[in-house]
């Protein structure tokens, strides 16, 4: 079958479309029907079927045939260690997991906070909470202990489970004084916490509330997976919105398991036995749909990198995986192409390896720019697929399906929409625009399974969020456009959200950062182009009347602020004083027409522009640091 017959077949009938994707899962009980839309906009799938999500990451490989198949290979050139773990070990662990905090107390529906590196402990912790029925949320390793205290209050865990320490090129990140410093500052406290004990590290535990994980998995009773309603929670994954306060995305289990399993082979291309490797995090949504649950619940080979593209040790280390695993399919981000294609541009690593098993490459998280996957295309000699998703659809809104056809690649393009998006562009009244038009991109209701349902205690901000601009779709939050042959174009976000190295995070986040510094009076913080890492926060700050302090001196103290209050992952290092900030008549800071100074690009004086005077003096001071 071609793509458009594929699509069109969804289009006709999503329903059995679905009803059929989802018999590729295991039901402790069938659902009667795929969609549930008595509460629309609001909308469930596969509600009343009954169903375990380890079970089918896990269980019924054991059971059908796949018992020895390695399921997790642990590479990790940072500590120089590898491991590989088979189904059979892999389901003999995650039961003793489940089993130690089920004796603790934890049960269906609880929350457990996963705060751990690249482990292969990190995927046994994510299936061990979902073997009983309770609720995971990863929080990523770069986030400093304000971030995770905001996700414990919103999320309120019975228990967290951690390690002792990350590890970055350089540098070990003692995770536990992050997250002691996190339990202090929550008004939640959990019951308990598990702490894998790294030998890099070892961290104190407190008495009757740290645990020793591998004391407490030695001594548990294994525990069976539990079944769960269709629309029963697997996991919140926190994310960034606008504000500092992140939204918490929402995947039900049963779409989860059904979508998951559709895009690995009519979308990644690999039949179950293959190795896929997504060199992402845990943290971040790539790595809970591709690291851990897409590969496993489709009996694939997984691979847990602990390492960077770059520096660990050197530009090769992504081919030296790839060969020496066996690397079918291969995702990474476009950023991590960048720094290995700066470091090593004639491709002379790539040479060293035998790359024969590697049939095709994926890139999302941010825009791939056309140079990126020419590069990876000539070193490679695979099709390098450039597909678009957040961490609210869970997988792809927009690919190349690889597994069903091969179509025509357009550089600048993730390609075409997927079954179960319609996906539209819209001007601001809601009208879909021509083709080759820039307008909001958004998506008709309902969204596919496995997509957010709502936000975690939170669906009022669900809907006007995403529902309200444009009644009856759903709003991305990017904009872009069309061409005549349907394959969409991402241009930019429309909201004050951008992609650091492939990682969203919240300018206005890091402006409630900035304010909170004694000195400050306003701030604003936009993004600007970076040729590494596509974006990078910079922040521009006026300061109280009468503050008599060295300009360096603050600014250095914003940058340290900001690590310290939302991580190093925010890579805020760019900060400058202003006099005073360009708004608009009516007070609203001018974000984008800052961007367009700092990136050198032409704009257009912003009719309702205060004091056109303002934008000389940012100009000068942006080029005072490089920029403009
Ligand atoms: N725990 C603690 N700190 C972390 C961390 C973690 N899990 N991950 C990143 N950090 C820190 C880094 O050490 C760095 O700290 P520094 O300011 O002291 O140097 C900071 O956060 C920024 O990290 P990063 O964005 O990774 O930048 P980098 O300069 O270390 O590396 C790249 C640059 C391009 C190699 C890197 O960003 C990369 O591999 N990107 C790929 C991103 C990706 O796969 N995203 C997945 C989305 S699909
Ligand atoms: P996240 O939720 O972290 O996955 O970030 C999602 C956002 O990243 C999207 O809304 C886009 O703005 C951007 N993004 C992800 N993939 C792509 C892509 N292939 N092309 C352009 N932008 C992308």
């Amino acid at each position: 079958m071609a793509y458009k017959d594929v699509y069109n077949a969804w289009q006709d009938n999503p329903e059995a479309f679905w009803m059929e994707a989802a018999e590729a899962i295991d039901w402790d009980k069938a659902p009667s029907k795929a969609l549930f839309d008595e509460n629309a906009p609001l909308y469930e799938w596969f509600s009343d079927g009954m169903v375990n999500t380890c079970w089918n990451a896990v269980d019924r490989h054991v059971e059908n045939g796949r018992a020895d198949q390695v399921a997790i290979i642990y590479d990790s050139p940072i500590t120089g260690r590898q491991s590989k773990m088979t189904y059979a070990e892999l389901k003999d662990r995650v039961a003793k997991v489940a089993g130690a905090l089920a004796a603790k107390g934890v049960t269906k529906g609880d929350r457990v906070i996963i705060y751990m590196p690249m482990v292969s402990e990190a995927l046994i912790a994510m299936l061990a909470v979902t073997r009983i029925g309770a609720v995971h949320s990863v929080v990523f390793g770069g986030f400093a202990s304000n971030e995770l205290a905001v996700r414990i209050d919103d999320a309120k865990p019975k228990a967290i489970i951690a390690a002792s320490c990350g590890l970055e090129p350089g540098r070990i990140v003692a995770y536990k004084p992050l997250l002691d410093g996190a339990i202090d500052l929550s008004e939640h406290k959990p019951d308990f916490t598990l702490i894998l004990q790294r030998e890099e590290h070892v961290a104190e535990l407190i008495d009757g509330r740290d645990f020793d994980w591998a004391a407490a998995e030695a001594a548990a009773a294994p525990a069976d997976c539990v079944p769960v309603e269709g629309n029963h929670p697997a996991y919140i994954l926190y994310t960034s919105g606008t504000t500092g306060q992140p939204k918490g995305v929402i995947r039900h289990t049963g779409g989860h398991l059904v979508a998951l399993n559709w895009t690995m082979k009519n979308l990644y291309n690999v039949d179950p036995g293959d190795v896929f490797w997504a060199a992402s995090d845990v943290g971040w949504v790539v790595g809970h749909s591709y690291i851990t649950y897409g590969p496993l619940v489709h009996g694939n080979t997984t691979i847990v990198f602990e390492g960077k593209p770059v520096g660990t040790p050197d530009a090769g280390t992504f081919w030296r995986v790839i060969s020496e695993h066996n690397v079918k399919s291969f995702f990474t981000a476009p950023t991590a192409f960048r720094a290995v294609k700066r470091e090593d541009p004639k491709g002379e690593f790539v040479k060293k390896y035998d790359l024969s098993c590697l049939k095709q490459v994926y890139l999302a998280g941010e825009r791939a720019d056309p140079d990126t996957i020419v590069w990876a295309q000539d070193q490679l000699n695979v099709p390098v697929i450039d597909h678009w998703w957040q961490t609210e659809t869970g997988y792809a809104i927009a690919a190349n399906p690889l597994g069903i056809e091969e179509l025509p690649i357009k550089l600048g393009s993730p390609s075409v929409p997927m079954p179960g998006f319609d996906v539209q562009i819209l001007d601001e009244g809601g009208h879909e625009m021509p083709a080759g038009e820039l307008g909001a991109i958004a998506i008709k209701l309902p969204l596919p399974p496995g997509t957010l349902p709502t936000l975690w205690n939170a669906e009022e901000r669900y809907k006007s969020s995403y529902l309200t601009t444009f009644p009856g779709y759903y709003e991305t939050g990017d904009a872009g456009y069309k061409d005549e042959d349907g394959y969409v174009y991402i241009m930019a976000r429309t909201d004050d959200v951008i992609n650091v190295a492939g990682h969203r995070l919240s300018t206005g986040a890091m402006e409630e950062v900035l304010a909170s510094h004694p000195d400050v009076a306003e701030c604003a913080v936009i993004g600007v182009t970076d040729q590494l890492k596509g974006q990078l926060p910079l922040g521009m700050v006026c300061l109280n009347a009468g503050a008599d302090r060295d300009n360096a001196d603050v600014t250095a103290e914003c940058v340290k602020l900001v690590r310290e209050k939302i991580g190093p992952v925010a890579a805020f290092k760019l900060c400058i004083v202003v006099d005073r900030l360009p708004k608009t008549r009516s007070g609203k800071i001018l974000r984008a027409t800052m961007v367009s100074i700092a990136d050198g690009k032409a704009f257009k004086m912003p009719a309702t522009i205060d004091d056109p005077a303002i934008l000389d003096e940012i100009k000068d001071a942006l080029a005072e640091i490089g920029y403009s």
